[in-house]
């Protein structure tokens, strides 16, 4: 499942950098974006995911975004989150950088994830900026206001259209440009500025390695792919690291 020089790498490790994807999540039940059944398949959804459509359709929009937060309200990690977490136990420094916004990694207890895309389990003002929790909104409305200044507010993620926030994509550039190995898992490694993050980290001699079951356009430039759901082969990869404490 991985290689003898992997392991190598790993034993000698000091700084270890995780990019996750909805991959990693599929097997809890959240649909990934654009396999079979992909949240994207549906292009009249990919457009309510913007501004313009907050704006001009908030109900519309609403609908949606309760939609997908009350799909994920009974949605437990799996064993894929739960190995990474761990992961924190046997490196120095390893950091786990996601495009998921479904909030599973903290749930599971990974300490400090850098969420690329947000997390749809909070809300923020578009005109004042205030975060708050989705419990603080008022369910029975359509369209939730801002609590101090009154304005409309979107699900704290990165809707199509909108740049990341700087410093948090300047901490996963960091990250991806320190580590000695980097591991991508559970994406399709097309979303920029995400999909860079594997050639900062090769760029910077890191060893790179994708865990997906598919091909990705990543997959040709890893030094080592495997081919296998995230949940198995990252509790092989918790094992591994165990034997080698
Ligand atoms: P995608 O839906 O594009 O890709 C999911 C990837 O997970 C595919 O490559 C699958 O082969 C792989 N996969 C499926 N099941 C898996 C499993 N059990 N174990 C490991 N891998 C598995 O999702 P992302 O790459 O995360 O952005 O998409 C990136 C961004 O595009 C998302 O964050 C979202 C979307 O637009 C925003 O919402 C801003
Ligand atoms: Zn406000």
């Amino acid at each position: 499942m991985f290689s003898e020089k992997l392991i190598t790498r790993l034993k000698n490790a000091y700084t270890v950098t995780v990019l996750t994807g909805a991959g990693v999540s599929a097997e809890s039940g959240v649909p990934t974006f654009r396999g079979k059944d992909g949240l994207w398949n549906n292009h009249s959804v990919e457009k309510l995911a913007t501004l313009e459509a907050l704006e001009k359709e908030p109900d519309l929009f609403w609908q949606f975004y309760k939609w997908r937060r009350e799909l994920l309200k009974d949605i437990r990690p799996n064993l894929g989150h739960y190995a990474l977490v761990d992961c924190e136990n046997y490196f120095e420094e390893f950091t786990l950088i996601t495009q998921n916004v479904d909030n599973l990694h903290t749930k599971a207890g990974s300490a400090n994830p850098i969420e690329l895309h947000g997390n749809i389990t909070k809300n923020r003002c578009t005109n004042c900026n205030d975060l708050t929790p989705v419990n603080c909104i008022e369910e029975e409305k359509e369209v939730p206001k801002c609590n101090k200044c009154g304005s409309l507010i979107k699900p704290d993620i990165i809707l199509f259209g909108e740049a990341l926030s700087q410093p948090v994509l300047g901490k996963a550039q960091e990250a991806a440009a320190v580590c000695e190995v980097f591991i991508s898992i559970g994406t399709s490694a097309l979303v920029e500025p995400a999909a860079s993050l594997p050639y900062i980290a090769k760029g910077n001699g890191a060893y790179l390695v994708e865990i997906n079951p598919e091909k990705t356009p990543l997959t040709e430039n890893v030094d080592e792919a495997v081919h296998l759901a995230s949940s198995e082969a990252l509790t092989n990869l918790v094992i591994i690291l165990d034997r080698l404490r």
